[in-house]
């Protein structure tokens, strides 16, 4: 007995056995019977598989198959030696045995839509390629053969629009009485039948090779019906394939350099052709001329034929000059791919791609936490939304103050507000640090109602604190000129102007020396200063609520604009720019 594996599985192409047997058939070959096997035995209407099957000293090559109460005989011619209990190697013909799998599911899939267009129908047997017959034979008789291949094909087309899988698997006897109305007399009693079934179709006892899907299968048509006696054979192609378009093709044959030549060795030749065909562009072209060039081989062929003979060929002859120049274009593209690896030079440095940058927004604050942290300041980001103590009330302005009206605020509840200024950082960082020195630079998003020029609805600022004993205005001033020289340039400086604010005495206006005029006065500044923002001693009430005795200690603030800074350092005319997604203005920085 051989174990038949191709029944598991329809797609092994190579496999290992251990010879069991080995003889002579009287016409010198040579017939091997293997513990198992892939390849599979003409049966059921499928033609049988060929091969090779390989030992360490000999080869077989396998032309036939025999299934001969349940031993399978690998016949063919031996080349070499091999002997009973050898271990060999065995590798099935793919091509072939692929194509054989599709031809049979096809039949499956034509006996699905059989089933369809009439359910009464019982298939008896099937031709799936051997002699390339492909039919399957029902029993019985049929009124109107035309009317029924009309139906079988429309069920075709439906069917085939679906994607179905192909299972097979194995039942005993009595389980496949229940499933199929169709149980063959030839059929084993002793032993589990394997089925198969596309999709909800039909299920069928079968032994041949399936593939596991309808996407595998070609389209297919029925073409005709043969009626026998107590029988009819439906039988069906895959579309385009038929013999019928083939005959009419009349042998013609002209002689072109001394040798007789027709279509159809044509088409062999220029297989042959393309096969010995190098990676040379030129070879390539010389085929083309060949072929296709004025005085090539298709012309002189289209040129010998009559007009009947060409209203005959001439479809055929088009297409195979449409497949020539489609094949050598494949090829050539190819072949070029070839050339231009070759070419290829792995030394050349390669291209950068594209690099964005960081916004100028982010770059300015980076650039201002680098300036004051670089003399000890610490660096804090505190809530964005806020509750009225840390942004007003705490900070000396009471709720009827009209300083609240000069911040025009967002209020997300009664008592909290989107933060307006970055001061609501100081009694946080006074709680947070307990007792001095205190050295803050708070930068965060800061929002009013307004836009213009100069204004955009959210926008930075970076407040400063520095509490210590013996805090006072030339301490500020110091600071304030290190900040500018070093983000502005090392010949500004700023001044003082009085000012008013709640949370702090005395309270300062900040000027920065004009970029441009370096204080003298121009158009930009009028008088010499550009104003930068407020600053001042923090008053002794802040101080007190945020915990820290204002006899002891002192202290000075600053809040200035983030964008305002930037605005000045590079003359933006409008500060809303900042904010544009225009490239044009943003890969300027
Ligand atoms: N918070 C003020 C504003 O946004 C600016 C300011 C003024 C901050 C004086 C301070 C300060 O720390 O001492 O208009």
């Amino acid at each position: 007995m051989t174990e038949t594996q191709y029944l598991y599985d329809s797609y092994q192409m190579e496999s290992e056995a251990t010879i069991q047997q080995i003889s002579q058939l009287a016409d010198g070959q040579t017939y091997l019977i293997l513990d198992k096997t892939i390849f599979f035995a003409q049966g059921g209407g499928q033609p049988s598989d060929s091969g090779v099957i390989t030992g360490s000293d000999g080869k077989l090559t396998v032309k036939s198959i025999e299934y001969n109460k349940g031993e399978i005989k690998h016949i063919g011619k031996l080349n070499g030696r091999l002997n009973v209990g050898n271990k060999v190697k065995l590798k099935i013909d793919w091509g072939r045995r692929y194509q054989h799998m599709i031809w049979h599911s096809a039949g499956h899939l034509l006996d699905d839509a059989t089933l369809r267009a009439n359910p009464k129908l019982i298939p008896v047997s099937g031709m799936h390629g051997i002699g390339r017959k492909m039919y399957i034979e029902y029993s019985g008789q049929v009124d109107n053969p035309k009317i029924l291949i009309e139906k079988i094909n429309t069920e075709l087309v439906t069917l085939q629009k679906k994607l179905q899988k192909i299972v097979t698997k194995f039942v005993t006897l009595e389980e496949l009485q229940k499933l199929s109305n169709w149980i063959p007399e030839s059929l084993p009693k002793n032993k589990r039948l394997r089925i198969m079934q596309i999709g909800t179709g039909r299920i069928i006892p079968d032994g041949g090779t399936q593939v596991k899907s309808t996407s595998e299968i070609p389209p297919i048509e029925a073409t005709k019906i043969e009626l026998g006696e107590t029988s009819f054979k439906v039988h069906y192609q895959i579309i385009g394939t038929s013999d019928e378009t083939k005959s009419k093709e009349a042998p013609k044959t002209i002689t072109i350099t001394g040798k007789k030549v027709n279509l159809r060795s044509l088409k062999a030749n220029f297989t042959s052709d393309v096969l010995k065909l190098k990676n040379n562009l030129g070879d390539l072209e010389k085929i083309q001329t060949k072929y296709l060039g004025k005085k090539g081989l298709i012309n002189s062929l289209f040129d010998s034929l009559t007009n009947d003979e060409k209203a005959i060929q001439g479809k055929e002859i088009n297409d195979f000059k449409r497949s020539i120049l489609e094949k050598l274009n494949q090829r050539k593209v190819k072949i070029e791919t070839i050339i231009n690896r070759e070419k290829f030079d792995a030394t050349i440095p390669g291209i950068l791609p594209p690099l964005g940058h960081l916004h100028l927004v982010t770059q300015a604050i980076r650039e201002i936490s680098a300036i004051f942290t670089l003399i000890g300041f610490i660096r804090r980001r505190y809530p964005e939304v806020d509750t009225d103590w840390y942004a007003a009330a705490g900070l000396n302005i009471p709720p009827d103050h009209p300083a609240r009206d000069d911040q025009e605020t967002f209020y997300v509840s009664e008592n909290v507000v989107l933060t307006p200024h970055t001061s609501n950082g100081q009694l946080h960082e006074m709680e947070l640090m307990k007792r001095p020195p205190i050295k803050m630079i708070n930068i965060g998003k800061t929002y009013r109602r307004q836009i213009d020029i100069s204004h955009t609805p959210m926008f930075h600022q970076f407040e400063g604190l520095l509490i210590d004993k013996g805090i006072n205005i030339t301490h500020l001033i110091g600071v304030g000129n290190y900040f500018v020289q070093n983000y502005f340039g090392p010949d500004r400086r700023i001044r003082l102007r009085p000012h008013h604010f709640q949370f702090t005495e005395p309270s300062f206006e900040i000027d920065i020396t004009c970029g441009v005029c370096r204080g003298v006065g121009c158009r930009l500044c009028k008088a010499g200063w550009l104003e930068l923002g407020g600053a001042g001693m923090v008053h002794p009430t802040v101080l007190k609520n945020g915990g820290i005795n204002p006899d002891k200690y002192s202290g000075f603030a600053f809040g200035w604009g983030v964008e305002r800074v930037l605005a000045m350092k590079y003359d933006l005319p409008d500060i809303r720019n900042i904010y544009t997604t225009d490239l044009r203005i943003l890969n300027q920085f």
